[in-house]
């Protein structure tokens, strides 16, 4: 153990000091050159057959996208060269995919955010092969929320990411159809994926692991572009934002500093609209935000230095000093009025007495102790049970903690109550080194001795070093009975 740690320990002071130089963008350089149209990734809601169930295809790709002006970078993408499209489903459909990977290498396609059988979770388990395809069906069965798709193959999530796969995943109910909420999808309801990339000179993704961190990049993306603007049409705006990055937190303010509205987060929305001023977000979690905009108006999102600091090694290693303009919105000189928000969005009502409490430590890209292994189960849980998970960042490292399958509340940090931006349903959250955040959630009735879904912090380059578990959810008297892999695919090399 010890020297294991020494080992890393070693392996993170170097290659990290040697990064800073080059990851930090002054924070006054003005915007240079012109700003393109924001591209609004295609919105499919699938082809509904006699027997009612909504069908999507998806083909995994290499091609190559202008994600810089003028350059032709070479990039993965979904039905395209670079992310994917928007799927679009209403709770209680039945769903179902073919997808197909085109791509030179194996891969998976995981539902983030989405209750699913665990064989069709797209997890590490659930393979591609290169030139395979996948086809998994389930029924939604969870409130409106703004869900992603993205790969899971274990020890290269990371890379198949940062070369352009991720999509969104919106999910419709007919509460949300109640809402007077903006709803134009492109118009006034906008997907954003905000990604961090570092590029060579030629234009190629530089994807040089300068630190053991993961890839920190320095120019921002937004759906697959640098320097973006979107114009803008209506008084308020909806934007459904995901951090897509592999390690990168951002923290997002209007450059006028006016507040705006946080409606929902990963698993849907919140019980009222919050007024912020500062929205932060990291990897995989997802906010939906109302902005409003005057006539004529000219206004930038921008990230801004990361707040919460305590415990990190060196927070300027990570990112957390850097300044970024992310999109401009450029309000046309005369806007459609839009309805003011709803007073009221969802009930959350909290889950009760937990059976079982467990405690996760987070630290060295370990999870108690231990990096993930595909022929481990880590723990089982009882279909339909209530559980509290005790998470706790042992580091100094920044990490978050994503589960699959359910949704959670954050009922206390360290014991207090959380800030309200975290009083919604979740699936992703930021940890605090030294801090412990007590998470409670409800596991679905979807049984499966053999499959396992997956628990990681969500920074990619942490995830595909093992910092994951696994766990199975069993029925009454079920008792696991995993896969067991052999060699070379049973955990991934150091
Ligand atoms: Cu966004 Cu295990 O995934
Ligand atoms: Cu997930
Ligand atoms: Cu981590």
């Amino acid at each position: 153990m010890i020297s294991r740690r020494r080992l890393l320990a070693a392996s993170v002071a170097l290659p990290l000091a040697a990064s800073v130089a080059g990851c930090v963008r002054h924070p006054s350089a003005p915007a240079v050159g012109t700003t393109r149209p924001l591209p609004i990734p295609p919105l499919t809601t699938g082809q509904v057959g006699a027997d009612g169930v909504r069908r999507f295809e998806l083909t995994a790709r290499t091609g190559t996208t202008e994600m810089l002006p003028g350059k032709a970078t070479p990039t993965w993408g979904y039905n395209g060269s670079v992310l994917g499209p928007a799927l679009r489903a209403r709770r209680g459909e039945r769903v179902a995919f073919t997808i197909t990977n085109n791509l030179p290498e194996a891969t998976t396609v995981h539902w983030h955010g989405m209750r699913v059988p665990a064989r069709c979770d797209g997890g590490p388990h659930q393979t591609i092969e290169a030139g395979g395809t996948w086809s998994p069906e389930w029924t939604v069965d969870q409130p409106a929320a703004t869900l992603w798709y993205h790969p899971h193959p274990h020890g290269s999530t990371e890379k198949h990411v940062y070369r352009g796969l991720s999509g969104f995943f919106l999910i419709d109910d007919e509460h949300a159809d109640g809402l007077d909420l903006p709803r134009r999808y492109g118009v006034d309801d906008i997907p954003l994926v905000i990604q961090d990339r570092r590029f060579a000179a030629d234009g190629r993704l530089d994807e040089t692991d300068s630190s053991t961190y993961g890839l920190l990049g320095d120019t921002i993306i937004t759906n697959g572009i640098s320097d973006a603007h979107l114009s803008v049409r209506t008084e308020r705006v909806r934007l459904r934002i995901l951090n897509g990055s592999s390690s990168r937190l951002f923290n997002l303010a209007r450059s006028d500093d006016r507040p705006f509205d946080l409606i929902a987060t990963d698993g849907g929305f919140l019980e009222k609209p919050l007024s912020l001023s500062r929205m932060q977000l990291s990897p995989g979690e997802r906010a939906e935000i109302v902005l409003e905009l005057r006539a004529g108006q000219t206004l930038t999102l921008r990230s801004l230095p990361i707040e919460p600091r305590a415990g990190l090694s060196d927070p300027a290693e990570f990112g957390f000093d850097d300044t970024f303009d992310i999109l401009t919105l450029r309000a046309a000189p005369q806007l459609t009025p839009s309805p003011a928000l709803p007073g009221a969005l969802a009930t959350i009502t909290p889950l009760g007495a937990a059976a079982t409490t467990r405690s996760f430590e987070l630290q060295w890209y370990m999870i108690n102790g231990q990096r993930m292994d595909m022929n481990r189960i880590d723990l089982t849980v009882q279909a339909g049970a209530t559980e509290v998970w005790e998470v706790r960042n042992a580091d100094n490292w920044p990490h978050n903690f994503h589960i699959h399958d359910v949704r959670f509340q954050v009922i206390g940090i360290d014991g207090l109550p959380p800030p309200q931006a975290l009083s919604g349903w979740k699936d992703t959250v930021y940890t605090e080194p030294g801090r412990t955040y007590t998470l409670a959630m409800r596991f679905s009735g979807h049984t499966d001795p053999t499959y396992p879904y997956m628990y990681h912090c969500h920074l990619l380059h942490h995830e595909d070093q093992g910092m994951m578990g696994q766990f199975l959810v069993l029925g009454p008297g079920q008792q696991p009975a995993p896969m067991v892999m052999s060699g070379n695919d049973s955990g991934h090399g150091h």
